[in-house]
C-alpha cells in the first residue's frame, strides 16, 4: 500500500527518518512549525551537523519525495499516516515534557481523515501512548497510535537507520502495526510486535541499560586507578564473553548527549511514579556526574601544585564526535570547574564552537587545535574527534609550555605519547600495562567500523 506520510517536527529524529522514508521513494510530507528552520530546510540545508543527511535531502526534495510545509490542514488531507517526531525535553525534575507531543496530537484529532494511524517515534515516558490512545478512541472514528522508537545515533543516523537490527511497532490495532511495520521496516531487521508500553519500555531500556554499561566500566576504571589494574585491558576482557560484549564498555569521562541522560532520569521518574525506586539508574546517573569531577580532580593532580593561573587546553566540546551537539556535554562541567578553581581555560572543537560559545562564558575558544595547546600547562582530551587523535603529538610537544596530557577519553596512545616527551594521564590507565598486540588507536578504528 502507498502511504503519504506526514512528519511532524523537522528535529534530529523527523529529519532523519523523513530523508531515508524519501529516499526509499516514499511520499514524505514534514510538517515544520519553525519558520527559519522551516526556510532552512526548503533550501535544502540542515540545520544540524549530520553525515551525509544534507545530500539525502537535497536528493528527496529534488525528486519531489519531500516536501516542507507548515500547513497541517494540507498535510491531514493527504497523509494516512502521522509520525510524531517533536522534542520532549527534559523539565527541571527530571520529567519528560510532553507539551509539544500533545499539541500533535490535538491537531490530527481534529483534522485527520479516517484511516489514519499515528506513529509515535517521539521518545515519550512508558504509559504515555496508552494513556493517548484512550483519548483519540471513538469519537468521531479511533485513531490507532502505533509505537516506534528510534534507535539512531547521532554522526550514524543514516547508517543506523538503514541498518537497524530491530523495528519496534507496539499497538493495539493488528493492522495499523502491520501498516507501519510494512512502511518503517527495512531488510535484514527484526520487526518486534507488542503493545505501547512495552515499546517504550524497549527504547527507555535500551538507553538504561547502555548508560549502565558505561557506569560500570567507569567504575571499574575507577577502581583501576587504585589497584593498579588497566580498564583497557579489563574491558577486553570481558568484552570477549557474548554474554557482555565489548561494545559501550569504553571508560572515560561518560556519557553525555541528547538520550541517555534524559532517558535513565525520565524512566527512574516514571518507576517512582509507581512507588518503585530504580536504584540503578540514580547509581549510574550519580557515577556519571562524579566521572566528570574525578576528570577535573586528574587535572588538579598532574599539574601538581596549584591550578589558580594554570593555562588548561581543553579539546574537544561537542558530546561525542561526529556531532556539534553540546547536550549534556562533559566538556562544558569540567571547563566551568577548571575555571571555578582559577584555570585560564582555552578550548577547541572541529565542528561545535559555535553552539558552545554562549555555554562557556569566559573560556577563550581557539581557531584550530595547535593555537589551543599552545602555551598550555596540560592538555585535556575531552572529545575524541579523530583530528585529535591524528595530531602531530610531536609538533604539540613543542607548542605547549609543559608536555602534560590528560586523556578523558582513553584514545590517545600512551606508548606514542610518552615517546613524544609527554608525561600522559588516562582513566583507569595504567602505564607499562600493555593491551598486547591491540593499540589504543585500533580500538577507536575498529569502533568506528562497527566492530568494537
Ligand atoms: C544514543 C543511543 O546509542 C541511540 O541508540 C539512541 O537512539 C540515542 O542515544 P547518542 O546519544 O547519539 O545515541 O550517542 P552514543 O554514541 O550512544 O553515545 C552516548 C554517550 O555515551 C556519548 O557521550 C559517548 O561519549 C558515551 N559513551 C559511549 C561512552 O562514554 N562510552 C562508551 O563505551 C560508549
Amino acid at each position: 500500500m502507498d502511504h503519504t506520510i506526514a512528519i511532524a517536527g523537522a528535529g534530529y529524529v523527523g529529519l532523519v527518518t523523513g530523508a531515508c522514508l524519501a529516499s526509499a521513494r516514499r511520499r514524505v510530507i514534514m510538517v515544520e512549525v519553525d519558520p527559519e528552520r522551516r526556510q532552512t530546510l526548503v533550501e535544502g540545508r540542515v540545520p544540524i551537523y549530520e553525515p551525509g543527511l544534507e545530500p539525502l535531502l537535497r536528493a528527496a526534495l529534488d525528486a519531489g519525495h519531500l516536501r516542507v510545509t507548515d500547513d497541517w490542514e494540507d498535510a491531514l488531507a493527504q497523509a494516512s499516516m502521522v509520525v510524531v517526531a517533536v522534542g520532549t525535553p527534559p523539565r527541571a525534575d527530571g520529567r519528560a515534557d510532553l507539551t509539544a507531543v500533545e499539541q500533535v496530537i490535538a491537531t490530527v484529532r481534529a483534522g485527520a481523515r479516517p484511516g489514519t494511524v499515528l506513529v509515535m517515534k517521539s521518545t515519550v515516558p512508558p504509559g504515555t501512548s496508552a494513556r493517548l490512545q484512550q483519548q483519540l478512541r471513538g469519537e468521531p472514528f479511533a485513531i490507532p497510535i502505533v509505537s516506534c522508537p528510534e534507535f539512531l545515533r547521532e554522526g550514524a543516523a543514516i547508517e543506523d537507520v538503514r541498518n537497524a537490527t530491530r523495528v519496534v511497532v507496539g499497538g493495539l490495532d493488528r493492522d495499523a502495526c502491520e501498516r507501519v511495520a510494512e512502511v518503517m521496516g527495512v531488510p535484514g531487521a527484526e520487526i518486534v510486535r507488542t503493545d505501547n508500553t512495552s515499546a517504550e519500555l524497549i527504547k527507555y531500556g535500551s538507553n538504561s541499560f547502555l548508560a549502565l554499561k558505561i557506569s560500570f566500566i567507569n567504575e571499574i576504571a575507577n577502581v583501576c586507578d587504585l589497584m593498579g589494574g588497566d580498564v583497557d585491558a579489563v574491558a577486553h576482557g570481558m568484552g570477549l564473553d557474548p554474554r557482555i560484549g565489548r561494545a559501550f564498555l569504553n571508560a572515560g569521562l561518560g556519557f553525555g548527549g541528547s538520550c541517555f541522560p534524559k532517558d535513565v532520569r525520565a524512566l527512574d521518574q516514571a518507576a517512582g511514579r509507581y512507588g518503585y525506586s530504580f536504584w540503578m539508574l540514580k547509581t549510574a546517573i550519580e557515577v556519571n556526574d562524579q566521572q566528570r569531577m574525578r576528570f577535573v580532580s586528574k587535572i588538579r593532580a598532574a599539574v601538581e601544585g596549584p591550578i589558580e593561573g594554570k593555562r588548561i587546553a581543553i579539546l574537544g566540546l561537542a558530546f561525542k564526535p561526529g556531532t556539534d551537539d553540546m547536550r549534556q556535554a562533559c566538556s562544558v562541567d569540567v571547563a566551568m570547574r577548571l575555571m571555578e578553581l582559577g584555570a585560564e581555560v582555552v578550548a577547541h572543537d572541529p565542528v561545535a564552537m559555535e553552539k558552545a560559545a554562549p555555554m562557556l562564558p569566559g573560556v577563550e575558544l581557539a581557531e584550530s587545535a595547535y593555537e589551543a595547546v599552545a602555551g598550555a600547562d596540560c592538555v585535556a582530551l575531552v572529545t575524541e574527534w579523530p583530528e585529535y587523535l591524528h595530531m602531530n603529538w610531536n609538533r604539540v610537544r613543542h607548542l605547549v609550555k609543559r608536555p602534560l596530557v590528560v586523556d578523558g577519553r582513553n584514545c590517545l596512545d600512551r606508548d606514542e605519547m610518552s615517546a613524544c616527551g609527554f608525561t600522559y594521564h588516562g582513566m583507569g590507565r595504567q602505564p607499562g600495562v600493555v593491551l598486547w598486540g591491540r593499540r589504543a588507536t585500533d580500538r577507536v578504528r575498529l569502533e568506528s567500523e562497527g566492530v568494537a
